[in-house]
């Protein structure tokens, strides 16, 4: 059932939700299947649908999901950051934000995303988008805007489905970083890959509000971006 119609709100208060998930309430799988059903109706390259999705809900298959997190976790932010890793430290430290608001909303984002990856087998339903484009081989350029940019849009759409319902998600990008060990256990076809993991579950608010966000000015300019 739509909790949230107006699509404004759906826009602005779609938030990363983590630690206000509710691990108790199951989650329907009709409900899963209906966001997904409207999400599937994003933008994408070439009409060519070549997205593919797994839900993961059985306690064993979450558990070997969470094991590949908290890995991930170690790997990509614990170690780093204790060894004081230039590149971990200027992404993820809170201590070099520039002021103490910003350090103080880093360090509230860490802890949330600890406490994700110490839950993750409690969340009813774990969604995978994965992608059966080649694989660009470069960085940039036009195949790789496609490749991302013909999977992240549904998974947008997912979460704001699952939002308008009273669900929450999270884009959750980092478990990639085992992305062969995590194609071996979803079970992928060869030629197919993760992109990113939606852990889906009730929220215990519908209260989310918006972020605060930079102002226009410094993202946008009309016409050419020209000299700083
Ligand atoms: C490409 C991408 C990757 C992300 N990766 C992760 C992730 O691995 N783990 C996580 O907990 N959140 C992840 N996030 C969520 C962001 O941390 C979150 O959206 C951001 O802090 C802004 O918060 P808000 O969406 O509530 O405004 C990711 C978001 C995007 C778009």
């Amino acid at each position: 059932m739509k909790l949230i119609s107006d699509i404004d709100e759906v826009l602005t208060t779609t938030r990363a939700v983590r630690r206000r998930l509710n691990f108790d309430k199951p989650v329907e799988r009709e409900l899963v299947e209906e966001c997904l059903r409207l999400a599937q109706q994003a933008t994408m390259g070439s009409n060519l649908e070549d997205w593919r999705f797994v839900a993961v809900s059985e306690p064993e298959q979450k558990a070997r999901v969470a094991a590949l997190y908290r890995d991930t976790w170690e790997q990509t932010v614990e170690i780093p950051l204790r060894e004081r890793r230039p590149d971990t430290v200027t992404r993820l430290d809170p201590g070099v934000r520039s002021n103490e608001e910003a350090q103080a909303r880093q360090q509230r984002v860490l802890k949330s995303v600890k406490y994700l990856v110490d839950n993750l087998e409690r969340v009813p339903v774990i969604m995978f988008a994965c992608s059966a484009k080649p694989v660009p081989d470069t960085a940039l350029g036009d195949r790789a805007s496609g490749y991302y940019g013909s999977i992240i849009p549904i998974a947008w759409s997912f979460m704001l489905a699952l939002r308008s319902r009273g669900l929450g998600s999270v884009m959750a990008t980092a478990i990639v970083f085992h992305s062969e060990r995590l194609s071996e256990v979803l079970e992928l076809p060869e030629g197919t890959h993760p992109i990113t993991m939606i852990p889906v579950a009730y929220t215990d608010t519908l209260d989310f509000k918006p972020a605060p966000r930079r102002p226009l000015e410094e993202i946008l300019r009309w016409e050419r971006w020209g000299s700083e």
